[in-house]
Formats: structure tokens, sequence, C-alpha cells
């Protein structure tokens, strides 16, 4: 493939968020491909329901949470953007799915991800 049929395929790729088109390049995240489409928050905290988007950056906060192909709690940051995937704002409020639990980020029980309003809110531990 010459580098403008490259060029053209990263042109083309897309995945939808939240029913909108989100267009990518090769190798972006799908954090990086919203960010670079305008959209900074796609989630929010539980508590204040203050906006929430990429913050680390490398998959250490977990502020970047959404669901990508029906897959809760993906961290944006980190999940490579494919053609076609269905991404989704998450839903803090949501049940989560126990299907898959061992693809469920790492967080204690009873705790928010770092950077929820919840972790440092005195009323947090009754919310969780
Ligand atoms: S931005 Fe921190 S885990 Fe994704």
């Amino acid at each position: 493939m010459s580098a403008v049929d490259r060029e053209r395929a990263a042109e083309s790729a897309h995945f939808s968020f939240d029913g909108e088109s989100v267009p990518f390049v090769a190798g972006q995240s799908v954090g990086a491909a919203l960010m670079a489409h305008g959209i900074t928050s796609w989630r929010t905290t539980r508590v204040q329901q203050r906006p929430r988007g990429l913050f680390c950056g490398i998959g250490v906060c977990f502020d970047c949470l959404l669901t990508v192909d029906d897959r809760r709690s993906q961290r944006a940051c980190l999940v490579p953007a494919v053609a076609g995937a269905r991404v989704l704002s998450a839903d803090p409020d949501a049940p989560l799915v126990a299907a898959d639990a061992a693809e469920r980020p790492c967080v204690p029980a009873g705790e928010a991800p770092h950077g929820d309003d919840a972790v440092s809110s005195p009323t947090s531990r009754e919310v969780s």
C-alpha cells in the first residue's frame, strides 16, 4: 500500500461516539481521537456531575472510562481506535456487567476511580 493509499485509508477511518461519527488516524487511541475531534469529556463524576475525559493519558487515573463495543469501563487513553467501533460515553450509575470481571479496571470494591469526586467526598462511602 502506498503512502497515499494509507493516508486515504486513515482519512476514511471512523468510529461512532454516542451516534456521532469520529475520524481517527492509525495508531490513535479512542481518547486521542475524541480530543482531536473536539470532544473533551465523556463521563461525569457521580456526586457533583463534574465532566471527565483525559487526565493522565497513560492509563493510571481512570478518569477516561467509557464503553467500547459493549465493554464497559474501558480506558479511552489505552484503547486503540478501530474503524466501525461503537463508543458510548460512560454512565456511572448503570450497573456493571459481571460477564468479564477479569477485564474490568482494578479498582477496590467501594472505591471510585482516581479523579472521581466521590473519592474525596465525605459522603463517598455512603454513595458507593
Ligand atoms: S486518562 Fe488517565 S487512565 Fe486514561
